[in-house]
């Protein structure tokens, strides 16, 4: 129940298909306001809230090192008395626990996603759409720009590992499996770690792309534009839902869309990212159909690895299997 755990649970509240039964903080103050407020359970463990709590699906909002560490505890727990898991990302900053993760939901047939938001968009989902349909030809080059003002510091590698799994999840979103990772990271000015960087990234299908991340760059709000570039147009997609653009290759008549579905600005992919959950269990889908898998943050997380490996290196990677 820290920051985005209250936000996740606003919008199961506000939801007609959701029943609040049990919210769970480590600070059982914090626990206590969010129970007063929804009217169910409040438990300062998932052990605690187990018994005697009839659940469906849970979010796991805890944090810990790299925004990641704490996830593997709570979600192993739940996972294992056989609930399906909203996950908040990155899936971990540790591989193998993120391996376990997404291993025992497969054995459990479980669903199990992650709030990879950046992309449940309406805009995101056109401009898919626009390459489901061949509309930019062949794919070329994706070129992708995340950066927020966080001064944050530690671990050094804080930066690629907190941030990335939302950019690297988005060209994936349109690009596919990425098989070959380069990677140079420069510390900010005063900083002790990498919170600068640049990742090149070769596809499976053979598309080029490239990364630019940063933790040092204004606006304070951040910024996001990714640009993907076929044989017959381009598009970009600008802060994730604001503004899409096409360019065809071929004339100077660009189509541009603002706020598509009336989405205005990134808190917004919150709901959108936990409505499209909510819907998928209510429908009951599949666990292998769920969007914004466990299974595609961990791809996501081998790619970020990668990213490491090679400036660790000087070597370009191949990315692991998961
Ligand atoms: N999807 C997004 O756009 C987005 C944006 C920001 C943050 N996040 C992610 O959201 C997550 C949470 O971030 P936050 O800022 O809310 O963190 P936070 O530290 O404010 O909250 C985490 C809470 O989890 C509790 N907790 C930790 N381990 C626990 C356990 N085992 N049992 C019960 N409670 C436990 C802590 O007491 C704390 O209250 C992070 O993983 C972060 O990366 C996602």
């Amino acid at each position: 129940m820290g920051k985005i755990g209250s936000m996740h649970a606003q919008i199961y509240h506000d939801d007609l298909r959701c029943e609040i039964v049990a919210v769970c903080d480590a600070f059982s103050d914090k626990a206590e306001a969010a129970a007063q407020k929804y009217e169910c359970g409040a438990f300062a463990s998932v052990d605690e809230m187990l018994p005697g709590t009839s659940i469906d699906i849970v979010s796991v909002c805890t944090a810990g090192e790299e925004n990641g560490g704490d996830h593997y505890e709570p979600t192993m727990a739940l996972l294992n008395a056989g609930i399906a898991v909203l996950g908040e990302k990155p899936i971990s900053n540790k591989i193998p626990e993120a391996r376990e993760m997404v291993a025992l939901a497969r054995e459990k047939d479980l669903r199990y996603g992650i709030n990879l938001n950046h992309r449940f968009t309406p805009a995101a989902e056109r401009g898919r759409k626009w390459v489901d349909e061949g509309r930019l030809g062949e794919l070329n080059i994706v070129n992708m720009t995340m950066w927020i003002n966080n001064p944050k510091e530690s671990p050094p590698h804080f930066h690629m590992r907190a941030l990335h799994s939302h950019s690297i999840d988005v060209m994936r979103y349109f690009c596919g499996d990425v098989r070959r990772v380069q990677a140079f990271f420069k510390q900010g000015k005063g900083r002790q770690g990498w919170s600068n960087v640049q990742v090149n990234m070769l596809f499976e299908s053979g598309v080029v792309g490239h990364l630019t991340g940063s933790y040092d760059a204004g606006p304070s709000y951040g910024l996001e534009t990714l640009e993907v570039v076929g044989s017959d147009g381009r598009l970009v997609l600008r802060d994730a839902c604001e503004h899409l653009e096409f360019y065809p290759r071929n004339s100077r008549e660009v189509e541009t869309h603002a706020y598509l579905g009336g989405m205005t600005n990134f808190g917004e992919t919150f709901q959108s990212r936990i409505g499209r959950w909510i819907d998928q269990n209510v429908a009951s889908v599949r666990p292998e159909e769920i969007d914004g898998s466990g299974a595609e943050a961990l791809k996501a997380q081998l790619v970020i690895e990668a990213a490491i490996e090679s400036w660790e290196t000087g070597r370009v990677i191949d990315v692991a299997q998961d």
